[in-house]
């Protein structure tokens, strides 16, 4: 992965999707791209793309990954930007190796935040080649204290440039806000700070385009590392993996050009992945162009609620929208966004979100994929589909999403819901270890049909019929060790279709029918978290017996009582 951005969606199900509902030259339309998983997959199986999102981060990220690259060019301008700045850098980080007694340099400077000390700080000796972990030294102390009078000092002299954006108030922003960070700078040592600048400022006097582009890139796929969000998963070092803002008690200051390198890398990884895979791609600039360009990709930064594209035009959707408020994808982005926009924020307010700062309800959320859903059914040819993988622990969200889907127009095909499971690797995630989540997807699909006519007053009778049915699945369910998702995923074969077909002619019977499953089942809560904690306890001894190291095992013990708080999501 070339950089950072929430909530990715495994490849090789959109590639799947896009082969079955698509042949080569067709144009698919993603209204929510995201990072551009769509985009990619699409690529390579040789259809055209046109990707949308409200979120400059999510098309800044789709487009690099998309845009061709020559590798000799990368490749030199790191080397070149390593003379200019590289040395300079890495004496921020100088400490002296313990074996040799060489100059070392940190890797990473493990913060105590409370006393604001220096825990401990990992080397690297060139000289020897030895590494290890140490406590400070008193140089170690003094060097650190340095940099608030030498970033004053560079910033005035070489009019050095950070963001220095308020950070705005938000559902994930507010513990920072509450702990007086104010600042998008404050996330940052002023060490790191000073080094990110300078790079940045550097990659400014790149006079060859691409070789700019993507240092640029690098620079902001590093700041995931590079923050006081970073810390010690266990013995492995993480960057910001949250999907909140948060420092936690011992923070890392990792060594910038370190991390910028190790960016870098991944980035030339990615795009010889993609030299390979995709080839030269043309990005172009309008939809006229796509339908004359073959291989060609059409990249906006706008609501979807409004395409500039033509009626019928499009052979299929395939899209991931936002989970209600599962991720906040504009707040989380403005960390990045402010870096690559000179300061300015995400804009949120057509997001589509559940949002309590921004007081979106689920009511709102709604309407803003209404309407989004409406434009796919405008933009879309007759008979073609629309694709949705979706997902949520609470069936209101899921619901509300059919609902959208429904009442723009589409139509559940007869097979149109499918259950995608986890894949392993998502099982294991911290989130998914931690409460248990929802981890597999949905993948739903809809066809632009010709309305039919639902009878309404036979809502009612089969309301009643859906209500029986679920009651004994739930009385069932819970006397056996299904899981929640497990029992919900038999529910919604049933739910799914009902509000789908109701979401015109009855809406209200389709309210009903969320509330009374939705009840139902938080009669069980207790005994479904038991369920979940057994399974949890499996997972970990298996682990343990088969004495593999589980990445998330140390921070798992130690950040219960925060994860507690936010498990309802
Ligand atoms: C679940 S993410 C997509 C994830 C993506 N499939 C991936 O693999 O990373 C949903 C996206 O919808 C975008 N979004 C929300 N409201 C939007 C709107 N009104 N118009 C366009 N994009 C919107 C968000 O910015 C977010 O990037
Ligand atoms: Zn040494």
């Amino acid at each position: 992965m070339m950089h950072k951005y929430f909530a990715r969606r495994p490849w090789n199900v959109f590639a799947e999707l896009v082969s079955h509902y698509t042949s080569p030259d067709d144009i698919i339309l993603d209204p929510f791209c995201g990072g551009g998983v769509t985009a990619v997959e699409a690529l390579k199986l040789r259809r055209k793309v046109v990707s949308v999102d409200l979120n400059p981060l999510a098309t800044y990220v789709t487009t690099m990954e998309v845009t061709p690259a020559d590798l000799d060019v990368l490749q030199q301008s790191l080397v070149r930007l390593g003379q200019k700045v590289k040395n300079t850098i890495m004496s921020f980080y100088v400490t002296k190796c313990t074996e040799c007694k060489a100059k070392a340099f940190a890797d990473w400077i493990e913060w105590d935040e409370a006393s604001k000390r220096i825990a401990r700080l990992k080397f690297d000796c060139p000289v020897c080649g030895y590494s290890e972990e140490k406590p400070p030294h008193q140089e170690d102390l003094d060097l650190a204290s340095g940099f608030e009078e030498r970033l004053a000092d560079y910033a005035a002299k070489q009019k050095l440039w950070y963001p220095t954006t308020k950070i705005p108030p938000g559902d994930k922003t507010s513990s920072l806000l509450a702990d007086g960070i104010n600042y998008f700078h404050e996330l940052f040592t002023k060490r790191n700070l000073l080094a990110l600048a300078l790079i940045r400022s550097e990659i400014e006097k790149v006079d060859n385009k691409t070789a700019r582009t993507f240092l640029n890139f690098a620079l902001s796929s590093s700041l995931k590392w590079s923050s006081r969000q970073s810390h010690m998963r266990g013995q492995i070092v993480e960057g910001w993996a949250m999907h909140a803002y948060w420092i936690y008690p011992k923070s890392l200051e990792i060594n910038v050009w370190n991390t910028f390198e190790r960016r870098f890398q991944a980035v030339f990884r990615g795009k010889r992945y993609g030299n390979q895979h995709i080839g030269k791609c043309s990005l172009v600039q309008s939809f006229k162009e796509v339908q004359k360009t073959p291989l060609s990709c059409l990249i906006l930064t706008t609501d979807s609620a409004r395409l500039p594209l033509p009626d019928s035009s499009i052979d299929a959707v395939i899209t991931d929208p936002p989970y209600g408020g599962n991720v906040n994808y504009a707040e989380l982005s403005d960390y990045w966004v402010v870096w690559n926009s000179r300061g300015k924020t995400t804009p949120k307010d057509e997001e589509a979100i559940i949002n309590k700062t921004r007081s979106k309800t689920l009511k709102d959320y709604q309407n803003a994929l209404y309407n989004v859903f409406r434009e796919c059914h405008r933009v879309l040819k007759p008979g073609h589909a629309f694709v949705s993988t979706f997902n949520s622990k609470d069936l209101r969200v899921v619901a509300s999403f059919v609902i959208a889907a429904s009442q723009a127009g589409f139509a559940l095909h007869p097979d149109g819901l499918l259950y995608q499971k986890p894949i392993r690797a998502y099982t294991t995630t911290f989130h998914a270890m931690q409460i248990g989540a929802f981890v597999g997807d949905y993948i739903f699909t809809f066809l632009k049909e010709d309305a039919i006519d639902v009878d309404a007053s036979a809502a009612a009778q089969e309301l009643a019929k859906c209500k029986s049915y679920l009651v004994g699945l739930i009385e069932k369910g819970v006397k056996t060790t299904t899981t929640e998702p497990e029992l919900r995923e038999r529910a919604y074969r049933v739910l799914i279709p009902f509000i789908s077909r109701y979401a015109r002619a009855a809406p209200s019977s389709c309210s009903e029918a969320v509330d009374f499953f939705e009840t139902e089942m938080n009669l069980y809560d207790n005994h479904f978290r038991e369920i979940r904690e057994k399974m949890i306890t499996k997972r970990r001894t298996y682990y343990r017996e088969t004495n593999r190291r589980h990445p998330d095992q140390s921070t798992l013990d130690k950040v219960v009582p925060i994860a507690k708080k936010r498990s309802r999501h």
